[in-house]
Order: C-alpha cells, then sequence, then structure tokens
C-alpha cells in the first residue's frame, strides 16, 4: 500500500478504486497507517469531492471495518440520525417516544464535532451512563425497553469512530461524501431496518444552503435505498439553534422538559414529525401518527421508557426525575441587546462556537469536556426586545472562554426594527 499515491490520487482529483479505499481505511483502523496520512487525505477529499460509486464504496468500507449487527431478531426496527447542529436533543426526545410507540429503536449516536454537539456527549451529563455496550446487551435492550443506544466502538464501524475524531480537529467535517459516508456506515452497521434523517440547513449547519442539503439528503438515501434499507430525510432549518438551550446537561434538561409536554414549539414540532416519518416507513396513516406521536409527549409514556433507557445503561434514573440536579456550571453572564427592536437572528454557529470556547466541546481529539456549560437564548427570533434587555444568558465555569463567548454570541445576534418573516423549520423531505 503506497498512501502517498493514494493522496497524490486524489489531490489531483482522480477516483479511488473499492480496493483502494479499502486498504487505506482499513489499514489506517488497523494502525498500519498514521493520522498525518490519513490527515492529508481528508483534506485532499475535502477539496475534490468523490463520486457517488467513492462515497457508496467508502460506506460500505466504514460499515464493514467492524462487526454489522444483524437485527433480524427485532421487530420494527429503526434508527434515527441528524447530520449536526446547535441545540440539537431531538435525539434524546425522539427515541424514547419510538420506543413508547412501540417501535425498536437501535440506534449508534456520535459525540460531538465542530461546533455542533453530539448525543454521547450529551448523555454522558448522566453520571455512570455509557455508551459502550456489547452486541448480545444492546440488542437484548433494545428488545425488552424498545430503545437501546451505542457509540462507535472497536466492534462497530471503527473506522467511522477514528476518522470522525480526526475530521473534528482538522478542519475536514463539513464534506458531503465524508458525512454521507459517516453516517450510513454507521446506520448500516448497526442494523436497523428503518433509517429517519435530520439534513439540517443553515448557518449552524454543515450544509449552508437547501440545494446542498437536499444532495446530502439524496445521497444518503440513495446509499441506505441500495443496502436493502428504508431510508427517509427530513430537510430542517439550522439557521438559529433549536429550542432555547445549548451545552450538554442543559440540552438533557429541556429534552427532559419537552418528554414531560412541556418543551418549545420547534424543538417538539420536529420529534413529532420525524416520529410521523418512521411510523410512515412502516406504514402508518401520516395524520393518525401525529396524534399517537404527540400523545407520548403528554401521558408520560415517553419519559417512562426514556427513564428505563438511562437506567439500563448505567445512569441514575433520579436524575431524569430531578433535572435540577444534573450538573450545570454556576457562572452566569448576559449578553443584552444594543437597542430596542426585534430580534432577528441568533446565529447558530456562533452559539455552537461559544459553547465550544466554554469548554462544552473538543478543540483536540479526545478531551474531556465540561458538560455544565452553555447558552440560553431567552429571547429567539421574532420577538420584542427593549435596549439593555438580556437576548442570551451564558453558564459558564470560573469565567473560562467567557470572553470569546461573549464576543461571538454579540456578533451573532442580530435586531431589526421589525419583526422577521417567521421561517419554517422544515424545509423538505427526500425519500
Ligand atoms: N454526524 C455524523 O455522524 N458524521 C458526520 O460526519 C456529521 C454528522
Amino acid at each position: 500500500l503506497n498512501v502517498p499515491d493514494l493522496i497524490r490520487t486524489k489531490r489531483d482529483g482522480g477516483e479511488h478504486s473499492r480496493a483502494e479505499l479499502e486498504a487505506l481505511i482499513l489499514g489506517y483502523t488497523r494502525g498500519e497507517v498514521p493520522d498525518y496520512q490519513i490527515s492529508a487525505w481528508l483534506m485532499a477529499v475535502y477539496l475534490k469531492g468523490m463520486t457517488p460509486q467513492e462515497t457508496a464504496d467508502l460506506t460500505a468500507v466504514m460499515a464493514a471495518s467492524g462487526e454489522q449487527l444483524d437485527l433480524g431478531v427485532l421487530p420494527r426496527t429503526v434508527d434515527k440520525h441528524s447530520t449536526g447542529g446547535v441545540g440539537d436533543k431531538t435525539s434524546l426526545i425522539l427515541t424514547p417516544m419510538l420506543a413508547a410507540l412501540g417501535l425498536t429503536v437501535a440506534k449508534m449516536s456520535g459525540r460531538g464535532l465542530a461546533h455542533t454537539g453530539g448525543t454521547i456527549d450529551k448523555l454522558e451529563s448522566f453520571r455512570g451512563w455509557t455508551s459502550e455496550l456489547s452486541e448480545e446487551r444492546f440488542v437484548a435492550q433494545a428488545h425488552d425497553i424498545g430503545l437501546a443506544l451505542v457509540g462507535q466502538s472497536k466492534d462497530l464501524a471503527p473506522a467511522d469512530g477514528k476518522l470522525y475524531a480526526l475530521r473534528d480537529v482538522t478542519a475536514t467535517v463539513d464534506c458531503l461524501p465524508l458525512i454521507a459516508s459517516s453516517i450510513m456506515s454507521k446506520k448500516l452497521a448497526s442494523g436497523a431496518h428503518t433509517v429517519v434523517l435530520d439534513v439540517k440547513v443553515g448557518a449552524g449547519a454543515f450544509m449552508k444552503t437547501l440545494d446542498d442539503g437536499r444532495a446530502l439528503a439524496r445521497a444518503m438515501v440513495d446509499i441506505g435505498t441500495r443496502a436493502g434499507r428504508q431510508v427517509r430525510a427530513v430537510l430542517t432549518d439550522m439557521d438559529t439553534p433549536l429550542g432555547h438551550l445549548a451545552g450538554n446537561s442543559l440540552e438533557v434538561q429541556e429534552a427532559l422538559a419537552t418528554l414531560r409536554g412541556e418543551g418549545p414549539e420547534d424543538l417538539t414540532e420536529l420529534c413529532v414529525a420525524l416520529a410521523v416519518e418512521a411510523l410512515a416507513a412502516h406504514g402508518e396513516d401520516q395524520v393518525a401518527a401525529g396524534a399517537r406521536a404527540r400523545a407520548t409527549l403528554h401521558d408520560g409514556s415517553a419519559l417512562a421508557k426514556f427513564r428505563a433507557f438511562v437506567e439500563a445503561q448505567g445512569g441514575d434514573p433520579a436524575l431524569v426525575d430531578d433535572p435540577a440536579r444534573l450538573d450545570v456550571a454556576p457562572g452566569r453572564a448576559e449578553v443584552t441587546a444594543p437597542r430596542a427592536g426585534f430580534v432577528e437572528r441568533i446565529d447558530a454557529l456562533s452559539v455552537g462556537r461559544a459553547v465550544l470556547a466554554l469548554g462544552g466541546g473538543r478543540e483536540r481529539k479526545g478531551e474531556a469536556i465540561d458538560h455544565g456549560v452553555g447558552v440560553e437564548l431567552v429571547r429567539k427570533p421574532g420577538e420584542a426586545v427593549a435596549a439593555g434587555e438580556t437576548v442570551v444568558r451564558v453558564y459558564h465555569r470560573d469565567g473560562r472562554g467567557l470572553d470569546t463567548a461573549q464576543r461571538l454570541l454579540a456578533g451573532g445576534l442580530g435586531i431589526a426594527d421589525a419583526a422577521p418573516a417567521p421561517e419554517p423549520l422544515i424545509l423538505d423531505r427526500v425519500f
């Protein structure tokens, strides 16, 4: 295997064969190809792209880099994945909703990536909670509770685990073939029959335009369909963070409020819409599915599933009922409106970067994070504010990263004379 030759091929806009991708990716997964060569290759892919065939081959190689679960024994299996957003705690709410609706959720999740949060990091706000389950435990828990969630491990899509961490720190995240292969390799390896994808579009997403988002959605739906899965993608707005809170423990608190039927409207609407897609993929009527999905947030059934899930994976279920006990950083600071008017913009990318600066995400591979820091959107776009009124609240620990966070947040805040036209949250669907 001549790695410099492969890097050169991609650097010069050439195309890799499946055999070349297999040698490179499996060599990296086994530790035979070093990070620095893969970093250079990732950057070449970032700059030159990949053909649909290369993307499909890369996905298959990554999915086959470890075990591939056979969930054939479980009924109505479903998995969900977001392409990455800010304040996007949807998985924490949607997966127990789906379990309460009688589907079996067997999901593989990721950690935070660049300025976006990750489900595993959020769930680790429950001390003791683990994403490391053996295949037997994963399948047994999915069977018993209807919900099990694992991270990438040495067993499941290990190639994605390594590439994901390296991309995060080499500015090679926001790249269509790398995102599509990363997400779909996990989905293929973890075995669910139906996959619902939430493709984020806008300032805080990796795909900035609706056209790019559609192209990513189409690529992922095609990869999954060719592998015999039912895949549906919903394109959703990520110009503004979802809900009011961004940061790990804070997002868990907001997810728990939503599971009690007291969540913000945008977040609740998105969870219901994604649940409807999952149910529709299993043949259910859309209108009835919407009512059934919403009911799980009001009758306690989704919350009960979440509690059982946290406990089964080693977390303290008492925190589910007493979310105020989750560790939230004690420091508070405010970003205020520089003048009276209407909030026009709270840029999701600025909020995501502010959370990173506060220590809620990683700047280096494998770094420990502070689960308690974050940002609260006290006001959301469309709301009126007086001069000097608080728009955003910062939760910091001992002032770490506070100056940077405040500067980012102030820069991402737009105040207008008139209320902006409301933007739809759900932009399109692809399947
Ligand atoms: N989520 C993933 O799992 N992988 C990516 O590359 C981006 C978002």
